[in-house]
């Protein structure tokens, strides 16, 4: 039976390679919704592109939503210094011909969750979790429903990309983070220590280069522009590919290992704020509330994305 899910992003570019390999996934992945939150770029442009790569590849049978437009508690921080002023720069994507759905993404999210039946369907959150965690509070009632959160965030071992403690989706909204941490539900992180492993190098971009499919030549163009910022950020032979990780798991759990830990959030002010506390080693009393994700086969991981890119 296929995996029902529903994407939660801000589309980004590594957004976008995460949403074009759902889209190339429909026999394994049940894609019931994208519902868009601000992050990356504010609501309206993330939801403008997730329009536009729905529309690349003429899947308008799945829904579109806009969410929440701002963190539950701060300031929106954006990061058009990674992703460029409209969020997706870089890459030449047809106009919608469809708009979005008119229900706001929480009351989607919370009636998708309901009818979901018992650990019914997975959540897949690759931007600040604010629409999820909204959900979870106006329904705590949902969280039966929901089998998994994996999402991309955090860093559990390793220096943060946005502050020196903290992952960039986790800054945005460490209270929603927290909010999602601590509702009960099984999830499962993708921090900065795995998708740092899963580096798009020449060769690894070459192959993606080579596809002529419409999601396999706009990969290409994406990965051309989003090299380019983050090589020179971090000096690894590629740029990490965040989110697909996330999509990648759900096809294919093999490619990855991790531990069971207790992951706290920093909420306070100051510099460890959304700061992701993970008990690596077991020292508090505290049970394990997330799996940690922080191995990869990161050529496993390429060759998936670069069959599934090559099909759609
Ligand atoms: C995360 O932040 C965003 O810029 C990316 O889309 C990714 O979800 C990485 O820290
Ligand atoms: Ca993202």
């Amino acid at each position: 039976m296929k995996r029902k899910i529903i994407i939660d992003c801000d589309p980004g570019q590594d957004d976008a390679i995460a949403l074009l390999l759902a889209f190339a996934a429909s026999d394994a992945l049940d894609l019931l919704g994208i519902t868009c939150v601000a992050g990356n770029v504010g609501l309206p442009l993330t939801l403008r592109n997730a329009l536009k790569l729905r529309e690349l590849v003429g899947r308008h049978d799945v829904p579109v939503f806009a969410g929440c437009p701002r963190p539950i508690l701060q300031r929106l921080e954006t990061a058009e210094h990674v992703h460029g002023e409209t969020g997706l720069d870089g890459v030449d994507l047809p106009e919608p011909s469809f708009g979005a759905d008119r229900r706001h993404a929480v009351d989607f999210l919370i009636k998708t969750c309901r009818s979901a039946g018992l650990n019914g369907l997975t959540l897949c959150p690759v931007g600040p979790m604010t629409n999820i965690a909204t959900a979870l509070v106006m329904a705590p009632d949902i969280g039966a429903n929901i089998a998994e959160i994996a999402f991309m965030g955090g860093a559990a071992l390793g220096p943060g990309n946005i502050t020196p403690a903290a992952e960039f989706n986790v800054f945005v909204d460490p209270h929603a983070a927290r909010i999602v941490l601590e509702s009960g539900v099984r999830t499962t992180m993708f921090g900065l220590d795995v998708t740092h492993k899963a580096l798009a190098t020449p060769a690894r971009r070459a192959a993606i280069d080579a596809l002529d499919t419409p999601s396999g030549r706009a990969a290409s163009q994406i990965l051309a522009y989003y090299d380019r910022t983050d090589v020179d950020k971090y000096g690894d032979a590629g740029a990490p590919l965040h989110d697909p990780c996330v999509i990648a798991y759900l096809l294919a759990p093999e490619l990855f290992d991790g531990r069971d830990c207790h992951t706290a959030v920093s909420t306070e002010d100051g510099p460890a704020l959304g700061r992701t506390v993970v008990d690596w080693w077991g020292r508090s009393e505290a049970l394990p509330n997330c799996r940690v994700i922080t191995e990869i086969d990161a050529n496993g991981f390429f060759d998936l994305l670069t069959e599934r890119l090559g099909q759609v």
